[in-house]
C-alpha cells in the first residue's frame, strides 16, 4: 500500500456527448450489417456521432468546463492540462493546445498523449507523477475522440463498433486517504499493425494513393485485438490491484474500457469480479476510444454507483498496442 501523503485523487469528472444518435437499424442502411449481428458481438445498441461544426478540442473543452466546476477550480488555476486522443483535429499542434486557448487555462502546461484507447488512464498516470513530484498542484486529464472522422464507413468490419464524445477529470493531490492506490501500464510496440491507420503521417503522406486505398482510415484485425485486449486487461488488472494492496473481493465498481461486452466479460471473469460490480454504457455509446472510462466515471458517479470511498478498478486496451489498469479509492 501506498503512504497516504503520496496519494492523488480524482475529484471531479465531466462529460460530453453529440446530440445526433447514429443507431444499429441507421447503419443496416449503410452496410451489409445487422442489428442482430452487432448486438450479438459487440453490445452495441446506438451511438454519438459529432457534425462537422464539432471539433475535437469543442467536446474535450465542453466535458473539461463541467468538471472544472464541480472542482470550484477556475480554467486560470490548472497547471496541468493533459489530452488524450487518437483524433486530434491537426497534426501540428497538440489539441491540448486548443483546448487550453478555449478554456482560457493560460496557466497551465498543455500537451496530447498518444496511447489510444489506454490514452486517459495514461494521462491520469502522467498526471500522478506531475503531482507526486511537486509539479504544480491541479491537472485536468481530457480524453476527446471523434472517431467518427477515421473510420471507413464502407467497412463493417470496423465501422459498427465506434463512437464519438469527451470525458474529463480534474486531479489532485488528496488528503490523504482517498486516491490512486495502484498502477499498472504496459505496451507491445510489435503488434501495431494490428489495429493502425497507416496513411497520413511521415512514411506514408497523404497523397492520392493513400486516400484512393483508404490508408488514411481505420485498419483493424478484430480477432486478434480481441484476444490480445483480454489477455493484457487481466493482467494489468491484477497488477495495479496487487501494487494497492486490494483483493478482486475488495473491488466495489470495475470501470474498463467499452469496447464491447464480449471483452468486458471475459476480462471481468479473469480478474475476478462479479458482472454486478461492472459499469456498461457501450450499448448507448460503442467504443468512444480513451473517453470511455471518464464517460463511464461520470455517469457512475451520477447514477450514485461511484461514492466517496469506493474501491475502484478501471483498466483499458488499444492501438500500439498499449493497456493498463489503475485501482482508486473513490
Ligand atoms: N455485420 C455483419 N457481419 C459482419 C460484420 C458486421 N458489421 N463485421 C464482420 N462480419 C462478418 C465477417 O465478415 C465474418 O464473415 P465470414 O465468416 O463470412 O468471413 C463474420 O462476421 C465473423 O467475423 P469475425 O471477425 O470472425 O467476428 P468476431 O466474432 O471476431 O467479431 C469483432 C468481430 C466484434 C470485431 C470482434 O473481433 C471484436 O470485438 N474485436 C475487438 C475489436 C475492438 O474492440 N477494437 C476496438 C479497438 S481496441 C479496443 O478498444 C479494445
Amino acid at each position: 500500500m501506498k503512504t497516504p501523503k503520496s496519494l492523488v485523487r480524482i475529484v471531479s469528472t465531466g462529460r460530453f456527448l453529440p446530440d445526433r444518435v447514429l443507431t444499429n437499424k441507421d447503419l443496416e442502411a449503410m452496410v451489409d450489417t445487422t442489428d442482430e449481428w452487432i448486438t450479438e458481438r459487440t453490445g452495441v445498441k446506438e451511438r454519438r456521432i459529432a457534425g462537422p461544426d464539432l471539433s475535437t478540442a469543442a467536446m474535450g473543452t465542453s466535458a473539461a468546463r463541467i468538471a472544472l466546476e464541480r472542482a470550484a477550480v477556475e480554467a486560470g488555476e490548472v497547471d496541468i492540462l493533459i489530452v488524450s486522443t487518437a483524433t486530434p483535429d491537426r497534426l501540428l499542434p497538440a489539441t491540448a493546445c486548443d483546448i487550453q486557448a478555449l478554456l482560457g487555462a493560460d496557466n497551465a502546461v498543455a500537451f496530447d498523449v498518444s496511447a489510444a484507447c489506454s490514452g486517459w488512464l495514461y494521462g491520469l498516470t502522467m498526471a500522478e507523477g506531475f503531482l507526486t513530484a511537486g509539479r504544480g498542484e491541479i491537472a485536468l486529464v481530457v480524453a476527446s475522440e471523434k472517431m467518427s472522422s477515421i473510420i471507413d464507413w464502407d467497412d463493417r468490419d470496423t465501422c459498427v463498433l465506434f463512437g464519438d464524445g469527451a470525458g474529463a477529470a480534474v486531479v489532485r493531490k488528496s488528503d490523504g486517504v482517498r486516491g490512486i492506490l495502484g498502477t499498472h501500464h504496459g505496451s507491445d510496440g510489435r503488434l501495431t499493425e494490428l489495429l493502425h491507420r497507416p496513411g497520413g503521417g511521415a512514411v506514408l503522406p497523404m497523397d492520392d494513393e493513400v486516400l484512393k486505398n483508404r490508408d488514411h482510415l481505420v485498419k483493424m484485425s478484430g480477432r486478434e485485438v480481441f484476444k490480445n485486449a483480454v489477455r493484457s486487461m487481466a493482467d494489468s488488472a491484477d497488477q495495479a490491484l496487487k501494487q494497492s494492496g486490494l483483493k478482486p473481493d475488495d473491488v466495489d465498481l470495475m470501470i474498463p474500457h467499452q469496447a464491447n461486452n464480449r471483452i468486458i466479460e471475459a476480462t471481468a471473469r479473469y480478474a475476478g469480479i462479479p458482472m454486478e460490480k461492472v459499469y456498461i454504457n457501450v450499448d448507448r455509446y460503442g467504443n468512444m476510444s480513451s473517453a470511455t472510462i471518464p464517460v463511464a466515471m461520470d455517469e457512475a458517479v451520477e447514477e450514485g454507483r461511484l461514492r466517496p470511498g469506493m474501491n475502484v478498478l478501471t483498466v483499458a486496451f488499444g492501438a500500439g498496442l498499449t493497456w493498463g489498469a489503475l485501482a482508486i479509492r473513490w
